[in-house]
């Protein structure tokens, strides 16, 4: 059975990377949501995708003066001032709105919908004995040196959320090396091709897991990887198409926007 995973949550139905979202995708029956941890001025972790918060919250609206600045300039107290829920409604990334599949009382409980601490998600996927992907991403100036490994650590041991409920990746392979020697429990997946540049290249031994952009690579290519014995979770998958083909040739999981597609 293929692992779904709800890319920034239930995101075609939900506004990306809130409590909201989460909820979305663990009522659909997503195995796991995926999210993105972001460093505030303060050093404090929230969940965002973007470095500037123009596209997923009403920052243009407080803060005129100060976008498109990244999230990284903005306090934690600033950033739980923002609105991230009603852009969804105008804005939705596939047209999900429009096309009927989001209900009224659902787009109005949106409104209003915080920008969640990663405190708060990792207490969600708690209580809803869940499991979370959290993808380690490179932060944005003045946070770039920032130790992520250490404060989501140290923030997951505070909240008792461990390695059957919480799993870690990212891009930056070195994070992901050093979060495995601190804590060789948790799981770790390596992500290929989030820049252009990025080489889609399979042969780390160290990893046994690994994210790859779909697009880069022929579903035949990604075949050979499964057949060596890797376990692949490709994203962004939506297709439907795409979908039955990967499953056709046993990837373990899809990172999918879509989790409301993927046959159980
Ligand atoms: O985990 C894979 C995926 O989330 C990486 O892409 O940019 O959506 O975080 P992005
Ligand atoms: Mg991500």
């Amino acid at each position: 059975m293929v692992t779904v995973i709800a890319h920034r949550g239930a995101r075609s139905l939900a506004p990306e990377n809130t409590l909201a979202a989460a909820r979305k995708a663990h009522r659909l029956g997503a195995d796991l949501w995926e999210t993105d941890v972001a460093v505030t001025a303060d050093d404090q972790l929230v969940l965002m995708h973007d470095d500037a918060m123009i596209r997923t919250t009403n920052v243009s609206d407080i803060f005129p003066e100060r976008v498109p600045a990244a999230f990284s300039t903005y306090s934690l107290a600033e950033i739980r001032s923002l609105d991230a829920g009603s852009w969804f409604e105008h804005d939705d990334p596939f047209g999900q709105v429009a096309a009927g599949a989001v209900g009224r009382q659902e787009l109005a409980r949106y409104a209003g919908e915080k920008v969640p601490t990663l405190r708060e998600a990792f207490e969600l996927t708690l209580v809803l004995d869940w499991f979370l992907n959290l993808e380690l991403k490179a932060q944005p100036l003045p946070k770039n040196d920032f130790d992520l490994v250490d404060a989501v650590l140290n923030l997951a041991d505070e909240v008792s959320i461990g390695p059957d409920h919480l799993l870690f990746s990212s891009a930056r392979f070195s994070w992901l090396k050093t979060l495995k020697q601190r804590r060789p429990d948790f799981e770790v997946q390596a992500i290929l091709g989030l820049f252009p540049e990025d080489p889609m290249d399979f042969t780390d031994p160290f990893f046994d897991t690994f994210n790859p952009r779909y697009t880069r690579l022929s579903v035949d290519q990604l075949k050979r990887q499964v057949d060596l014995g890797l376990k692949l979770n490709p994203f962004t998958v939506n297709d439907d198409k795409m979908i039955a083909s990967l499953i056709e040739v046993g990837v373990a999981g899809l990172i999918t926007d879509f989790p409301q597609r993927v046959p159980k």
